[in-house]
């Protein structure tokens, strides 16, 4: 069924860019797509069972994992460095931290029925109103905070000197890795 397929095609995954305001702007880009997938998958009665379950396996994986890196790159690399520079920007960043933390229960009920359509497609019927309603639950929180950080937090990050927005980068790029290789590497349990 086509219309289920057209949502995968938004999910190649080019490396990410280099320029901060880029990188944040294209994962802001990035929740935008998969809250619309969630809201279409939870449509999809009728389409087939296992294109549900790979659409369903995306929305949870996005939700669950990607959408963390995204906010742990805001609290622990964009806040440290933008704190104290002016009383609107704390501000905007105690809000957005504050936003960061009481969205976590709805991002998990996404997750939680995502997992459960992945698992089983065919309850669709069942699943789908459930995942619609906690998609648009997590779009009423998400599109106001997305929109919070392009107004104050994104200006302030552009403003940056060069050198600093790059350093930045690094930062978040180093932040990433390390977050991706300690459990690889079992080193937490070795330990
Ligand atoms: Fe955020
Ligand atoms: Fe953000």
């Amino acid at each position: 069924v086509h219309f289920v397929g057209s949502m995968l095609v938004t999910l190649g995954r080019p490396r990410p860019p280099d320029d901060l305001v880029e990188l944040l702007v294209a994962c802001h880009e990035r929740i935008h797509r998969f809250l619309a997938m969630a809201h279409r998958l939870a449509g999809a009665d009728g389409a087939a069972e296992a294109e549900l379950a790979a659409t369903a396996g995306q929305v949870r994986r996005y939700f669950a994992e990607s959408l963390s890196q995204h906010i742990a790159d805001e609290d622990l690399v964009v806040s440290p460095l933008l704190a104290g520079r002016s009383p609107a920007l704390d501000a905007a960043l105690a809000a957005m931290s504050t936003d960061h933390v009481e969205h976590a229960d709805a991002v998990a009920r996404l997750v939680a029925v995502a997992a459960a359509l992945e698992r089983e497609p065919r309850q669709i019927a069942a699943l789908g109103a459930e995942l619609a309603a906690a998609s648009a639950a997590l779009r009423g929180l998400l599109e106001p905070h997305l929109a919070l950080e392009e107004r104050t937090i994104i200006p302030a990050l552009r403003a940056l000197p060069e050198a600093e927005q790059q350093a930045l980068r690094a930062a978040m790029r180093e932040r990433r890795t390390n977050a991706l290789t300690v459990p690889r590497r079992g080193t937490v349990a070795a330990r």
